[in-house]
């Protein structure tokens, strides 16, 4: 029987649109006790207005996930209003139209990586002593595809992801006698506001048949339902037409 989700505390970084924002919506729909963070407060605002429409809470804080700073500050402001935090969804992502290796310069690579690995450890980073001091805790992570096999999404883009899995093995690895799991799911294509960074958007007959990022927010909520004795370290989920 699935574990509830009611009343656990839930931190979802990457939180304003995408993955990220069904995420922290489906749950709170499910009971949790969810703060949604990301860099565009209005984003955030958007999504808790959205919410109380259907009689749900959610709590905001903006923040830049490449801060290692604010990334401390939203852990230890999570707590303070939240409580303890049972459940981390890393869903903070980009990418960028220059990707190819003729157009990649030190500074995109240094943003992209920044955002989409180092912020992954800063968070962990973050919310990691505490959960190792309750014996639980569920790190999920948001990767890629492009993390698994070789595509066009980019050099800086599939190292990133590629980190993105060896950090979540890794710290499985080291941690899960601390009763710690980690769940790195890799989605294929998605249709949310990162393809508009793509050098050439997919068609709309190509993203009639994509992924929509309810899919991918039910998957972590699957993933974050189930017992404490099961973990599910890694995992794809792609549209079905692939
Ligand atoms: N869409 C796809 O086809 C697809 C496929 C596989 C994997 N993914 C991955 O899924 C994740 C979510 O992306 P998405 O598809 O949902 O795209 P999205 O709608 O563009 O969402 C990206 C999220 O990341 C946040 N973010 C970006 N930079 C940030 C920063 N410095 N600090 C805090 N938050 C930051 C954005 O919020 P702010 O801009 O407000 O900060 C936004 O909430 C990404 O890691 C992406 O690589 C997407």
């Amino acid at each position: 029987m699935p574990v509830t989700i009611e009343n656990q505390v839930v931190l979802v970084v990457g939180a304003s649109s995408g993955i990220g924002r069904e995420t922290a919506a489906l749950f709170a729909r499910e009971g949790a006790r969810v703060m949604a963070s990301a860099r565009r407060q209005e984003r955030l605002r958007e999504l808790q207005e959205s919410l109380a429409r259907e009689g749900r809470t959610l709590e905001t804080l903006a923040a830049d996930a490449a801060d290692a700073s604010q990334m401390e500050h939203l852990a230890e402001r999570t707590r303070e209003r939240l409580g303890e935090i049972d459940v981390l969804v890393f869903a903070a992502g980009t990418n960028v139209p220059d990707r190819s290796m003729k157009r990649l310069t030190t500074d995109i690579w240094d943003m992209v990586v920044t955002v989409n690995l180092n912020a992954a450890y800063y968070i962990t980073r973050a919310v990691l002593p505490a959960m190792r001091a309750r014996g639980a805790g569920h790190l999920i992570y948001i990767a890629s595809v492009s993390g698994l096999f070789a595509d066009v999404s980019g050099a800086a883009y599939q190292a990133s992801k590629r980190g993105l899995l060896g950090l979540a093995h890794a710290i499985r690895v080291e941690e899960k006698e601390n009763g710690i799991r980690t769940c790195v799911i890799c989605p294929g294509l998605v249709d949310t506001e990162i393809l508009d960074r793509r050098p050439v958007k997919p068609s709309a007959e190509t993203l009639a048949k994509a992924l929509r990022p309810e899919d991918v927010a039910e998957t972590a909520l699957a993933v974050a339902k189930l017992p404490a004795r099961a973990c599910v370290p890694e995992m794809q989920v792609v549209p079905t037409y692939l």
